[in-house]
């Protein structure tokens, strides 16, 4: 079974084409312009989803060595994420299964991500336990198996990717903050500032980042630093650079503290000796080597998924949709989209 699938929920353009849960191909164009602007710009990520959904599918196809002809299927996402943005692909998506005369699947990004784990071995096996970090959800999920699901805990406020944008942005950085707080974090000293393990002594799953998200903003400003010149008391140099550099790593360390250590205790609760990452903050440096080493430390197994299927992909798409379009799922050319979709089993 051969199935194309179609991302375009936030600022990245990707088609994949799988078979039989083999992947194929998959092509990724990422909006990079938006970082002008310190975030996505929807409008701006919409048009330019436009421009890209034909070559970036006729790309996929291509690199497959598939003709569209040969296709029994297409799946696109239809939420959570920007209605705008969303709205592109999935529209393609259905308009090109309506002209080929093949069924369409809408597919649940988080479900996507989920799936992401699935897509190259080495594979966790069923049931695992997966975190899913990225700049709009951050979600411990239980998976019984590619379609079934128990969601055990979220962010009851700010996603811990959006967190690192927020700071990246406090600090005058950059955007994506991700990869860049990631990155000077390695010269910084992470026990610099003590910023607040948010929830840590909560027994639910769940997360909240917003606080500490606050914390590094007063902290900032008690130190008079400044994002716009990136200065501290009115000086730039090595003395700015360094303080940038360990309000990097104590505010990443915070929050690789509190992933890492609400992960183990649903491991622990669940009995779940399979731990899988996924989204865009699963990319970080830090999150990868504390839960490798502290999963290590009582048995458990832990699955990173290669950067690019960590962040936005046409992969993971195609494969939920193959899973889906496998068990009978079809999805009618009315499916609208849903920006604030949940997940469920
Ligand atoms: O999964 P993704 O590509 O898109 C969403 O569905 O949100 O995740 C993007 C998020 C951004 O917030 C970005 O800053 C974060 O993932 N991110 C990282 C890293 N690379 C990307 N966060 C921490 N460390 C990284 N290395
Ligand atoms: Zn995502």
């Amino acid at each position: 079974m051969l199935v194309l699938g179609i991302e375009t929920s936030c600022d990245e353009t990707s088609a994949a084409v799988v078979e039989d849960g083999r992947l194929l191909s998959n092509i990724t164009r990422s909006q990079l312009f938006h970082s002008a602007y310190g975030g996505v710009v929807p409008e701006l990520a919409s048009r330019e989803h436009q421009k890209l959904i034909v070559p970036i599918v006729e790309a996929a196809l291509a690199k497959a060595h598939v003709s569209k002809d040969r296709l029994d299927g297409v799946a696109a996402v239809y939420g959570p994420g920007l209605i705008g943005s969303i709205l592109v692909g999935l529209s393609f998506g259905k308009a090109y299964a309506f002209g080929l005369g093949i069924p369409f699947v809408g597919v649940n990004h988080m479900q996507a991500h989920v799936v992401s784990n699935l897509i190259e071995d080495p594979k966790p096996g069923f049931p695992f336990l997966n975190l899913t970090a990225s700049g709009g959800h951050t979600q411990l999920v239980k998976v019984q198996s590619p379609l079934e699901y128990t969601v055990l805990g979220e962010t009851r406020d700010d996603a811990a990717g959006e967190a690192f944008d927020k700071v990246a942005k406090m600090l005058g950085i950059g955007y994506p903050g991700g990869p860049l707080i990631d990155r000077i974090a390695k010269n910084g000293n992470p026990r610099a500032v003590t910023f607040p393990r948010s929830f840590l002594d909560d027994p639910s799953f769940d997360f909240s980042f917003s606080g500490l998200k606050t914390s590094v903003l007063y902290y900032l400003r008690r130190m008079e630093y400044d994002a716009a010149g990136r200065t501290l008391r009115g000086k730039g140099g090595k003395e700015a650079e360094g303080f940038v550099a360990d309000v990097c790593a104590s505010f990443q360390s915070a929050v690789v503290e509190v992933l890492v250590e609400k992960t183990l205790r649903a491991a622990r609760q669940f009995d779940l000796p399979e731990i899988a990452v996924a989204g865009g903050v699963a990319a970080n440096s830090e999150l990868r080597a504390h839960l490798q080493t502290q999963s290590a430390a009582e048995g458990r197994r832990v699955f990173t998924p290669p950067i690019e299927f960590c962040t936005d992909n046409g992969a993971m798409v195609a494969l939920a949709g193959y899973y889906r379009l496998l068990a009978g799922a079809r999805s009618e050319f009315e499916l609208a989209a849903v920006p604030n979709l949940e997940l469920h089993g």
